[in-house]
């Protein structure tokens, strides 16, 4: 498939996916979530890529599913085809993924950037579930994450008036993890990316898995997945190689095995 609505690029062991919808401020159309989904499944399998970089343009990072695929649905329709579905492919991507979030973060914007594990955010970003404003709710788990990540009334206050927050306010209450001016926030994502990508592909996947037990299922269950993950980290050579590189003073060699 051609990529009209993406760019995709990689560097060293982190790929980056552009939004480039830039006329509709990204807006979450088919073709898009089709061409995103391609990409995702080319970089899940590619060994030589650990993580993912997750960004739009200046102006928005998506302004949520595209208003005007949707306006003539009918109900009979989205029970004959559920067009959010395919969204849920980002949420399910084994590697780490951070978002860089400039600009506009609304409606399933925000939806995709919380299905990212990191936020960080340009001085510009706005965060905000309007759809309330257009007679109808979150989709893609807004009313799930939100609640998650930054607690009931907060959440509750965003969904039901449909405000938009600030990059500041965002990360006062616990939904993006820092806050960069414009110009150094693909720098500061890429440094964090490549932090990350420097530590062994398969206990990133199996640390990702266990965080994201917590965030999707209850205590106990996700207590017992994190200590049978913490068990198959054993039979890594790279869990031995990390503990013997601490205690011989040196930097670890991880060869992903
Ligand atoms: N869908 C389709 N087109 C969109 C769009 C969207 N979500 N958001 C913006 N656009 C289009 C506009 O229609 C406009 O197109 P034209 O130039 O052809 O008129 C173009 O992008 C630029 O947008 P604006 O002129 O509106 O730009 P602005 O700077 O004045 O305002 C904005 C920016 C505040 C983000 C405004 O565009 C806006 O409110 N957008 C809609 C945000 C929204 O409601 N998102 C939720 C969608 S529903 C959803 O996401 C459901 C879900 O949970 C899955």
């Amino acid at each position: 498939m051609k990529l009209e609505n993406i760019i995709l690029k990689k560097k060293n062991k982190v790929a980056i996916i552009e939004l480039n919808r830039p006329k509709f401020l990204n807006a979450l159309c088919d073709q898009l979530v089709m061409e995103l989904n391609q990409a995702l499944d080319s970089i899940e399998k590619d060994n030589s890529l650990s993580v993912l970089v997750l960004t739009g343009s200046e102006k928005a990072f998506a302004a949520g599913a595209d208003i005007s695929e949707m306006k003539d649905k009918e109900f009979i329709d989205l029970l004959k085809d559920d067009f959010i579905k395919p969204w849920e492919r980002l949420s399910k991507f084994k590697k780490p993924v951070i978002a860089a979030v400039f600009g506009y973060a609304l409606g399933g914007g925000c939806e995709i950037a919380m299905m990212c594990d990191i936020i960080y955010a340009s001085e510009n970003a706005k965060f905000g579930q309007p759809e309330i404003k257009l007679g109808t709710i979150p989709a893609a788990g807004g009313t799930q994450r939100l609640v998650k990540s930054v607690g009931k009334s907060m959440a509750m206050e965003m969904v039901l008036s449909g405000k938009v927050i600030s990059a500041n306010e965002a990360k006062e209450i616990g939904l993006v993890s820092a806050v960069f001016t414009t110009d150094i926030l693909l720098t500061k994502t890429l440094e964090l990316a490549d932090d990350i990508a420097n530590n062994s592909l398969p206990v990133l996947i199996m640390a990702k898995e266990a965080v994201n037990r917590s965030y999707e299922g209850s205590l106990e269950e996700g207590m017992r997945n994190e200590r049978s993950l913490f068990k198959s980290t054993f039979s890594l050579l790279d869990r031995k190689e990390g503990m013997t590189a601490f205690l011989e003073k040196r930097k670890a060699k991880f060869k992903n095995k």
